[in-house]
């Protein structure tokens, strides 16, 4: 199978962890299909961690779901969740047993990969917790991607490593679709910034086939779920969005999607800043103003290293240019474009026009130089067109 844009679906592990069950997973369906979320393109309901009993079956070796969660078997879900016009997720891990400790598919990876198979599973979550120690993660990969293959059905292979081992030099050979680049994030601001900040000499090893994924959104979690931390403000949500769409990462909900509110729907249903995500072209941002910055108390430093306000500039099919100016800081910041390290040059003639994709306001041709003034951690999205 070809993946080549960043999958969109929602993951149950950042709201529910172990407190999933069949009840949890069709209302999920439903509230993705009520809400406009799939017709948005989210499409992958991904079941993560916890989902089967202790031990595999002593007959036939094969993971068994729990039978108290999960009580008509896995295929009736996937079975619900496919009427639904959805695609189905499940998860396993590399190693012996999972990161929750259940069975993992270390050595069951053919058998494992048919059971997906017979649930009806479009998508696989596959973990890297209880690796034996003589084995390397390509291997233990590259096993899970040759079961995938001859299982029969088309399965989206996502690799959840957290960013170790250099994955990122390794793991598309692999077969997998996307892989986490990161480690886990919780719902707060500096743990998306982390995130964020780690991945920018990272980001030109995401393209299509195979796609960083810097882990589920939190947006919309307000500190409620399974990730801990006290929880972001609409704002932080904002600007998680708008990053996750300009790295092309894969846009995995985490928050209880039941509970949105109209402003969350809003703003993950953004059609200009999905379009930035799912430009066919994948292009990495990259970052334009290693300037001279003023810090919180007024001094001037040359490149707040991890923080600061920074423009994000990513070039878009049909010539357009999304740029994003964001602040990461805590008190208001100026982040600034300086046109000629966007590849614009004054003598050019040329500048941009810009189109608000959080307002729909258009601020006519810029040229040269331009800042935008943010509250902390504020962000403001343009789509641009080049113009005289
Ligand atoms: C972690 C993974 C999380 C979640 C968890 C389940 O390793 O990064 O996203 O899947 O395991 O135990």
């Amino acid at each position: 199978m070809i993946v080549n844009k960043p999958p969109m679906g929602f993951n149950t592990w950042n709201t529910f962890g172990e407190n999933i069950n069949e009840s949890v997973i069709k209302e999920t369906a439903d509230a993705m299909v009520d809400t406009g979320l799939l017709d948005a393109g989210y499409k992958y309901l991904v079941i993560d961690d916890c989902w089967s009993e202790r031990e595999r079956d002593s007959v036939t070796g094969k993971i068994i779901p729990d039978h108290i969660k999960f009580p008509n078997g896995m295929k009736s879900v996937s079975d619900y969740v496919h009427s639904k016009g959805l695609l189905f997720g499940m998860y396993s891990c590399a190693g012996t047993r999972t990161c929750a400790d259940y069975p993992g598919s270390f050595d069951h990876e053919f058998l494992d990969a048919e059971t997906f198979a017979e649930y009806g599973a479009d998508f696989l979550k596959y973990d890297y917790c209880y690796r034996p120690a003589h084995h390397h993660g390509d291997l233990l990969y590259r096993r899970m991607g040759m079961a995938l293959k001859a299982c029969g059905r088309d399965i989206l292979f996502s690799a959840c490593n957290w960013g170790c081992d250099d994955v990122e030099k390794w793991i598309r050979s692999t077969g997998t679709h996307m892989y986490r680049s990161t480690g886990d994030i919780n719902d707060s601001f500096p743990s998306m910034r982390d995130i964020l900040f780690s991945q920018i000499d990272k980001l030109a090893y995401s393209a299509p086939g195979c796609f960083n994924d810097i882990d589920m959104l939190t947006i919309g979690m307000y500190g409620k779920g399974n990730v801990g931390s006290a929880g972001c403000n609409d704002t932080d949500y904002k600007t998680q969005f708008a990053v996750w769409c300009i790295y092309s990462a894969p846009l995995m909900l985490g928050g209880d999607i039941r509970t949105f509110s109209k402003e969350t729907l809003a703003l993950v249903t953004n059609k200009k800043l999905i379009r930035i995500n799912q430009d066919e072209e994948a292009r990495p941002a990259f970052i334009t103003n290693s300037r001279i910055e003023k810090d919180c108390n007024g001094e001037m430093k040359y490149t707040v290293e991890k923080g600061g306000a920074k423009t994000f500039v990513k070039l878009l099919s049909d010539n357009e240019i999304a740029v994003l100016f964001a602040n990461f800081d805590e008190c208001e910041r100026k982040a600034e474009l300086y046109f000629e390290d966007a590849g614009i040059p004054f003598a050019s003639g040329y500048g941009l026009v810009m189109e608000n994709v959080f307002t729909g306001e258009s601020l006519g041709v810029k040229k040269d130089y331009m800042s935008r003034s943010l509250a902390p951690h504020d962000c403001e999205c343009y789509i641009c067109k080049l113009a005289k």
